[in-house]
């Protein structure tokens, strides 16, 4: 979920309307927005977008200056209006807005409904704002110091904001797990889950910390933890990002805008790193660790989604190129199953986020049991990126389309310089080897450039033909047998056709059943190790007449034969065709989901950053 909110000097009502657009990334089945509006609350919300929330609220004319506002990813509760953000408590002088979950609101609910309380939602936010009223009537408390109590007694992940009826000039705002920060203007201040909805306001910010709150008022920011109410400096920072890089910029679509910033994403990823000239890859985060990292005994990469599916990648890369024993595995099940992990492990945690519930916890895990931790994170300060030891941020800019893609060759570009880094200082590649690679990796980004030029229409054409089909299988080997999963998640989110990426070699034990002529079959067949094996893979699909889609080097001409459609890459080295391999599958995707009807910047059900678990 997104939470904003707003108190100055300023008409709150464009600014938190704006500020939930900005936030709908994180989740959009529903959203709401509060006024104060002289010492009375304006309170509308809707199951729907904000676009459905701003249609209710045409005839609003608030001139209030504080106000909060939510987008929600549903968690407790179907999306509906009554499930909707923000909640009341049962006197109506208290609203609350709240991205996570309180594990323990079935006790608080039954204590306070033996107290009289009464519900109208299934949610367990209205159970804390009622919790928050008890509280502040029984003892007699002011809104912060009632606040502070309630969460003392709440186990869960929250980022919250609270504003009362009778004291418009002030809100509090609390987190634990989730992310929240407060951007800091001339006598007013914002309240956000990340700084995209201030940014043409402010350039300076306070984050947060796991367990802190604050109390906002004009006067100012006062910080302080939750536990013990000890006041805290608040370090304010300056933010970096810019309005133009959130924006569309001229296309259709974030995803379509984030697929064509590749060459530059994937660049801006290797500046100041990859130096050719010197022979160098310049890694702060590897090299201050070198010694940990050459006598790791293993390295465990843990991840979600299509972080996971970078994960893979880097772990054929590492494995092959530096020789160090690599596992992979969803944060969520690592997490839950009684890892085995020793100080001589180093965890690598890949998230563009930095934001994702699961992979968070399995850091702590990993942390507490002594691992070194390392993260490959895209947004700079986010909660992964702070509780590692070290790590390389990808610098992939802000990603808006629920539906990775920038991020995620941004992802490979840093795993594959670790990979070759590692490899340099280990002894496991020769000199030449690694100078070659260098010069190979710097030319990639011009070779992106170049694919999305020469395939673009192609694909176009392409999805047309394949826009009805209900299924769609995804092969490869090698390096590519995670590029096909990557491309089957991309088609299944975006398109809502059901897609399945399977390693070519394994279509005989099961999804070979599946082909028929209705069945398409993308497969990366790239002229590289195993190109005979992927030949005789698609002979069988064509045995039981199946349309194969392929991924093809350039010069190539016996897959071309015997396929209904090829797609060209340039010539590359194994390693990097999972970079060039990936963007005519993300246009695959994107082309047809476009031309299903389907929002594919907010796909149904979806969220961008995943701060439950
Ligand atoms: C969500 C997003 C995916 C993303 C995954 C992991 O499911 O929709 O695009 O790959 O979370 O997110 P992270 O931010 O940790 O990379």
């Amino acid at each position: 979920c997104g939470i904003t909110g707003y108190i100055g000097h300023k008409q709150a009502y464009p600014i938190i309307i704006n500020g939930l657009k900005r936030l709908e990334y994180r989740g959009y089945d529903s959203a709401g927005i509060i006024l104060n509006e002289n010492n009375s609350f304006k309170l509308k919300k809707t199951k729907g977008k904000v676009s459905d929330l701003e249609k209710i609220c045409s005839n609003l004319n608030s001139t209030a200056t504080v106000g909060m506002g939510h987008t929600r990813w549903a968690t407790h509760g179907i999306p509906s209006d009554k499930n909707s953000h923000p909640h009341l408590s049962n006197n109506g002088k208290i609203a609350i807005v709240h991205n996570g979950i309180i594990e323990n609101y079935d006790t608080i609910k039954k204590m306070l409904l033996s107290k009289g309380f009464t519900f109208q939602s299934e949610t367990d936010t209205e159970v804390l704002v009622n919790l928050i009223q008890y509280i502040q009537d029984s003892q007699k408390l002011n809104i912060s110091t009632a606040v502070r109590v309630a969460l003392n007694e709440v186990i869960g992940a929250y980022a919250i904001a609270v504003i009362e009826v009778d004291q418009p000039q002030e809100m509090v705002v609390a987190r634990l797990s989730s992310p929240l920060a407060i951007g800091i203007g001339d006598n007013e201040y914002f309240v956000a889950s990340d700084a995209s909805p201030f940014i043409e306001f402010t350039k300076e910010a306070v984050y947060l910390e796991d367990g802190e709150m604050a109390t906002i008022t004009l006067k100012g920011v006062d910080v302080h933890k939750i536990k013990d109410n000890k006041k805290v400096n608040p370090i304010i920072q300056e933010l970096k990002i810019s309005l133009e890089e959130i924006e569309k910029g001229g296309y259709d679509h974030f995803m379509l805008k984030e697929i064509h910033e590749q060459p530059k994403s994937i660049m801006d990823t290797m500046r100041g790193r990859l130096l050719v000239e010197k022979g160098i890859i310049q890694m702060a985060g590897i090299w201050d660790y070198q010694e940990k990292f050459l006598n790791a005994k293993r390295i465990i990469i843990i991840s979600c989604g299509t972080s996971w599916h970078a994960g893979l990648i880097g772990e054929y890369l590492i494995e092959d190129l530096a020789r160090i024993p690599v596992e992979v595995e969803y944060a969520s099940e690592f997490r839950y199953r009684n890892p085995i992990i020793t100080d001589e492990d180093i965890v690598i945690a890949i998230s563009q986020s930095g934001e994702t519930a699961d992979t968070l916890a399995a850091l702590k895990l990993a942390k507490e049991k002594g691992a070194f931790i390392y993260g490959i994170c895209n947004v700079v300060d986010s909660s992964i990126a702070r509780l590692t030891d070290a790590g390389s941020y990808t610098h992939a800019g802000p990603e808006i389309g629920v539906a990775s893609t920038k991020a995620f060759t941004a992802q490979l570009a840093v795993l594959t310089m670790i990979a070759i880094k590692l490899a340099k200082h280990k002894g496991t590649i020769s000199k030449e080897k690694f100078n070659s690679l260098l010069t190979e990796l710097e030319s990639i980004p011009v070779k992106v450039e170049q694919v999305i030029k020469d395939t673009e229409e192609q694909v176009k054409k392409i999805a047309e033909l394949y826009v009805n089909v209900n299924n769609f299988l995804y092969l490869g080997r090698g390096y590519n047998y995670p590029v096909a999963l990557e491309g089957a998640l991309k088609l299944k989110e975006i398109s809502y056709i059901h897609a399945e990426g399977y390693p070519a070699a394994e279509m005989k034990h099961g999804p070979i059943a599946l082909i028929d002529e209705n069945m398409p079959v993308v497969v990366i067949a790239p002229k590289t190790t195993h190109y005979d094996k992927i030949v005789s893979n698609i002979q069988e699909i064509n045995s039981r007449k199946g349309k194969v889609i392929a991924i093809v080097t350039q010069e190539d001409s016996q897959v071309k034969n015997i396929v209904s459609q090829a797609i060209e890459i340039p010539a590359v080295s194994e390693y990097f065709v999972p970079i060039l391999a990936s963007v005519p599958l993300q246009l695959l995707a994107y082309d047809i989901a476009v031309m299903r009807g389907v929002n594919v910047d907010q796909p149904r059900n979806l969220a961008k950053s995943v701060t439950v678990e």
